[in-house]
């Protein structure tokens, strides 16, 4: 079946190939794009050649009068009814691998929402837009949505699946190659859809557990440095700078604590530790002239009192 295999010519064709499902699905895919060239070829082909072939010559021209060819008839109905359940088959084997869910993976919680991945360890460890996984080994994805649908896709495994609200959906994977591959939102889900991001790393086994003791730390950090990781976890930056005066999709964060803001509609604030609480769990209640409302997602109910702390405190210590 290699010789169907797209990934020999992929480099810029087709993403890389990360497991051997992603390999299988170029194998079908490589199939199907074939045998319809080599079909389109026959049938567009075989048109033209008998339009020309049986074209009138004169005007007293009288081809025979042809009414059917039964053996023909069925010729041209079975040898693609063969193809197609042959199709339908190899669809269904690689689809049944995709979805049966491995025993004894590596469970994974993934949570959309707008815009960024959370991800949870049963560690207890969270990460915001990185998902770090052992090589060669089955991880089970289990997700959800805390807001609207969603779509989580690693172009490279070939896999793709509706994160939706109130309800888990799953995908499993075996990635058996190192290295950092994409994550993309493939559902539209509001302003900030394009920059729904994560990266996939897949390190060795060694290099997971320690990249997982390391994040496991993190309560005992002080609370500027958790602020940071919560900052990061909660894809803070995607939308707020932390290290220039850039404006992104919200204001920037960086050397704004204890200035003066403007706000829509009344009058100027301090930005004190009041604000920030405010502004982190009801985004609304004062927009900074120039943004729009509504675009901020609330984190009322979402972070700890102790969370909340730590954001403030790192947001003190952007200068
Ligand atoms: Cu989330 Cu698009």
């Amino acid at each position: 079946m290699m010789w169907f295999n797209l990934a020999q010519a992929q480099s810029s064709f087709m993403p890389t190939e990360g497991t051997k499902i992603a390999a299988q699905v170029d194998n079908l895919y490589g199939f199907l794009l074939v045998a319809s060239l080599i079909s389109c070829v026959i049938l567009i082909g075989g048109m033209i050649f008998f339009v020309w072939k049986y074209r009138r010559k004169t005007n007293n021209d009288k081809t025979a009068y042809i009414t059917h060819n039964t053996f023909l008839e069925f010729l041209w109905s079975f040898i693609p009814l063969v193809i197609f359940l042959g199709v339908f088959a190899w669809g269904w084997y690689v689809y049944h691998d995709m979805r049966s869910m491995p025993k004894n993976a590596l469970e994974i919680h993934v949570f959309g929402k707008q815009w960024a991945w959370e991800f949870e360890y049963k560690s207890g460890v969270k990460t915001g837009n990185l998902i770090v996984v052992p090589v060669n080994k089955d991880v089970k994805l289990i997700m959800t949505s805390k807001d609207v649908l969603h779509s989580f896709y690693i172009p490279s495994f070939r896999i793709k699946q509706d994160v939706i609200p109130g309800t888990y959906t799953a995908l499993w994977f075996n990635a058996d190659k190192m290295g950092e591959f994409h994550v993309f939102c493939a559902e539209f889900c509001g302003t900030q859809h394009s920059g729904m991001l994560a990266t996939l790393k897949v390190v060795s086994q060694a290099d997971y557990d320690a990249w997982l003791e390391e994040e496991s730390q993190v309560g005992t950090l002080p609370l500027a440095k958790r602020g940071e990781k919560i900052f990061a976890v909660k894809a803070c930056a995607s939308c707020h700078s932390s290290t220039d005066a850039a404006v992104k999709v919200g204001p920037p964060l960086f050397k704004k604590f204890g200035t003066l803001e403007h706000v829509e509609g009344a009058a100027d604030v301090t930005i004190d530790e009041n604000y920030l609480r405010e502004s982190i769990l009801n985004p609304n209640a004062k927009i900074t002239k120039g943004f729009q409302k509504g675009v901020m997602p609330a984190f009322q109910g979402q972070l700890s009192e102790t969370e909340l702390n730590a954001l403030i405190e790192y947001i003190k210590t952007l200068k």
